[in-house]
């Protein structure tokens, strides 16, 4: 068995090693970067694996869906974020998915592999773009319910277009945001407004344990600073929808003056995968403006164990069968109180990565192979997880669709479905202190 974090580095090197084997650590890399055969080749493999052809599922709801970023302010305590949202005019699908190479660099920092990897993963998917038009005016004459979603560990704002484009294709306005807490593989700010205007980024990349480091102060120092940046979203759209001047200092052609009372304020619901289902609890259990969340594979350790029982909104709890462990499944379930709503699900034949476009841009047998992929079909998955969450969220955000026709789903009653869990905690009520150290990698 590979550890999982190696999953999506041997998608690529096993992808390689198909056509033309080679022993990877037999690369030189300065070497080979300057031959332009090997260059070549790697193109060729490109074509030949036909990356370009596959695609991440665009929104089934019946708007258009635009996509823009939101930097408000410099230093690493700025707000970035990535916009969907209902859309004027025609389905576009010109939304460059991974925009700096950086971003790729940071995946393979990762991913524990040689930094060329970054070089390789960014040839794949350097130019791959998602279903939404770029910088397209927003839809007016509605206001949105809105939602805040949180990455995983070793994720960013942009690989969740799946999720966030079938929300917004559904009527929310869905702010991805990025966080700067050294979660994320990579991610960069402006030190000032000089160091903006010639678009000089400080680049932030993943903060990994130190030797002999203990793991829970770090996750739980990062889980706060995450929710607190889920609120510091929040204010900043708050402050658009009344009309506050504020100034993208990434100078898109997207007028921010748009979105100015676009938000359906008592509608405010957040979303997250694995680290960021930890950040769902924390933000709620901070913040009350957030009615309610829905946490996706949630990874629980992050989170105090005081914090289960300051969340009185109700929680949604869509777990795959092949990440979720005892310890973990405890953890959601002390959230289980007299008077609190709590549902669980878990998705038949579903991995971790089943949450993130991951699961869509790579080919079939590889990702199955390399856990990218469960048995059930991706599309099939991410459609039962977006439509038992858009149910989720009309009967707590109190909303006026047809949402309810998946309010089955909900209670888990799907063929590929599992109500509750599908791990057995039974031997582990037994003995609690043995539940607490196991640990997972997450993207
Ligand atoms: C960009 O910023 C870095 C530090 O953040 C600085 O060292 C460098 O000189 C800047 N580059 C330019 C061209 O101003
Ligand atoms: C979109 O709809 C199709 C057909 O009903 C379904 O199979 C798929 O899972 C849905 N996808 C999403 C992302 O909801
Ligand atoms: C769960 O585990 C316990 C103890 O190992 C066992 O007695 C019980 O039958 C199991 N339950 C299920 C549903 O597998
Ligand atoms: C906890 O696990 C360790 C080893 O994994 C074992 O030696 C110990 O007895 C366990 N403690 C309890 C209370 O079960």
């Amino acid at each position: 068995m590979l550890p999982p974090k190696l999953h999506v580095l041997f998608c690529f090197c096993s992808c390689l090693a198909l056509v033309q084997p080679f022993d990877w650590q037999d690369l030189n890399p300065v070497a080979h970067m300057k031959s332009s055969a090997w260059v070549n080749k790697i193109q060729t493999l490109m074509a030949t694996a036909s990356f370009g052809q596959t695609k991440i599922s665009r929104g089934n709801g019946s708007y258009s869906v635009g996509c823009t970023d939101l930097m408000f302010d410099y230093t690493d305590k700025s707000t970035f974020l990535r916009l969907y949202y209902p859309s004027q005019g025609e389905y576009r699908s010109d939304t460059v998915w991974i925009q700096d190479k950086e971003y790729f660099w940071g995946l393979s920092k990762f991913l524990g592999t040689h930094w060329l990897m970054g070089k390789i993963l960014s040839l794949f998917f350097g130019s791959m773009t998602t279903a939404a038009a770029w910088n397209s005016p927003l839809r007016t004459g509605e206001k949105y319910p809105l939602i805040i979603f949180s990455h995983g560990l070793g994720a960013f704002r942009t690989i969740y277009s799946a999720i966030g484009i079938d929300l917004a294709s559904h009527g929310f306005i869905v702010a991805a945001v990025e966080h700067r807490d050294g979660s994320a593989s990579a991610t960069y700010y402006f030190k000032d407004q000089p160091a903006a205007e010639i678009r000089n980024k400080t680049w932030l990349y993943l903060r990994t344990l130190r030797k002999g480091e203990e793991e829970f102060p770090l996750r739980n120092e990062q889980v706060r600073q995450r929710a607190e940046e889920c609120s510091q979203a929040l204010n900043l759209i708050l402050d658009i929808d009344r009309g506050k001047p504020v100034k993208n200092v990434l100078d898109l052609e997207f007028d921010v003056e748009q979105l100015k009372d676009s938000i359906d304020k008592d509608k405010i619901a957040a979303i997250g995968h694995s680290f960021g289902g930890a950040t769902v609890l924390q933000t709620l259990s901070e913040d009350r403006r957030f009615k309610c969340g829905v946490a996706l594979d949630a990874w629980m350790f992050p989170v105090g164990d005081d914090v289960s029982s300051r969340i009185p909104q109700p929680l949604f709890f869509i777990n795959s069968e092949r990440f979720q462990y005892p310890s973990n499944i405890l953890r959601m379930k002390n959230c289980f109180l007299p008077g609190r709503e709590r549902k669980m699900i878990t998705i038949r034949g579903s991995v971790h990565q089943n949450f993130v476009d991951f699961t869509f841009a790579t080919g079939k047998i590889i990702g199955y192979l390399f856990a990218l992929k469960g048995e059930t079909d991706s599309n099939t998955a991410l459609g039962l997880s977006n439509r038992a969450s858009l149910a989720f969220l009309q009967q707590h955000l109190g909303l006026q669709r047809d949402f309810d026709q998946w309010d089955a789903l909900v209670e888990g009653k799907d063929e590929n479905l599992i109500p509750g869990t599908n791990i057995n905690i039974t031997d582990h009520y037994a003995t609690p202190q043995n539940s607490t150290g196991r640990k997972k990698q997450n993207l």
